[in-house]
């Protein structure tokens, strides 16, 4: 039984650090494990100019205790409106992607896009400099059962936009379903998918264990075991076009138990050790380092990190909760044994 294991520096691809003095508790979690995350840009106001996310970048990488290497890579929010013309300042200040929420879709979400063919001349102007799309991919209709909304979205709105964009590269961010896992895998070298630690270790029994428990709830929402299973034969397939993306995303906790709490699984913590032990439970851990670390950096055309983290099969309690500005912030888990620790 592997009781070690230690890969290269992983990236994630995909994770909320909110702003202000909630950096100083999240993005030292971060560094701590990975060389870069891509931030998400649904601060309130969103990140919709070049000038912002460099602004926002700036405020990160103060957050970035002395000593240890971090870069945030920055992400523009896609509206009805980005100007084409912001493409191009965004790729000069080092921006890597645009993010499509739909409106409404999630946290932080109003200003997102009503019709994708509003963002054509935007889309076109990314597929042009090399920006990348980032896909919140689910339907927002009401008439659309909750569970069905990301299968419906590939068939109404993700199929029709790579037709149109072939070779914008587009991340389908942190699928939950089989459909997901199956269509990224049956499509180009254009289209690739983030996984997030929970939705390989959780279905959606986990949201209604001994009672209502929010702290498992995100969107997209935990699906069936199905699916989870078929996420997780993706992320340990060695197929470099599922990569790693925490979607970690803090909430203060009493905005998760409230009556109508917030979705966001708060993972940063423990990221890499939540991912160990989901490959671990399937025999797959010699699959980790490309998931981790190889095939994000190859998709988004960025130098694979140097140096390596080590992670070991031994048990330990994270803290039960966090300072998060003035509020507490409840990790995933919060109180619960984990059976893998990053080595320090
Ligand atoms: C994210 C957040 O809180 O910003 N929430 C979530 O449930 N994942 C938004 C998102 O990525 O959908
Ligand atoms: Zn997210």
């Amino acid at each position: 039984m592997t009781r070690e294991i230690t890969l290269t520096r992983p990236d994630d691809w995909h994770l909320h650090v909110r702003d202000g003095a909630a950096l100083e508790t999240v993005v030292p979690h971060t560094a701590a494990q990975f060389a870069r995350a891509i931030i998400m840009p649904n601060l309130k106001p969103p990140v919709t100019t070049a000038a912002q996310a460099v602004a926002y970048r700036d405020r990160i990488r103060s957050a970035v205790p002395a000593g240890m290497a971090f870069e945030p890579l920055m992400t523009l929010y896609l509206t009805d409106n980005l100007p084409p013309d912001e493409i191009r300042r965004a790729k000069e200040a080092g921006v890597v992607a645009v993010k499509l929420y739909p409106a409404g879709a999630t946290t932080n979400s109003d200003a997102g896009v009503t019709d994708i063919r509003k963002t054509y001349a935007t889309l076109e102007a990314m597929q042009r400099e090399g920006i990348l799309l980032l896909v919140h991919g689910e339907v927002t209709s009401p008439d659309i059962d909750l569970f069905d909304r990301e299968a419906v979205f590939i068939e109404e709105q993700l199929m029709p936009l790579r037709r149109d964009f072939p070779e914008l590269k587009v991340v389908m961010e942190h699928i939950t379903t089989k459909e997901a896992a199956h269509y990224v895998a049956s499509a180009d070298r254009y289209l690739g998918a983030t996984l997030t630690a929970h939705h390989l270790l959780y279905n959606r029994n986990a949201i209604f264990t001994g009672g209502i428990r929010p702290h498992y709830y995100c969107l997209p929402v935990l699906k069936r075991e199905t699916h989870r299973v078929a996420l997780v034969a993706a992320a340990t397939s060695g197929n470099p076009k599922f990569f790693l993306g925490t979607d970690s995303a803090p909430h203060p906790a009493h905005l998760k138990e409230h009556a109508t709490g917030c979705a966001g699984c708060y993972t940063a913590h423990a990221a890499m050790e939540m991912y160990a032990e989901a490959f671990d439970a399937v025999g797959a851990l010699d699959k980790l380092e490309g998931f981790a670390s190889f095939f994000g950096a190859d998709f988004y055309g960025l130098p694979r990190n140097t140096g390596t983290i080590t992670l070991r099969k031994e048990s330990w309690t994270p803290p039960e909760s966090f300072a998060f500005g003035e509020a507490e912030l409840k990790p995933l888990r919060s109180g619960e044994a984990l059976p893998w620790r990053l080595a320090v």
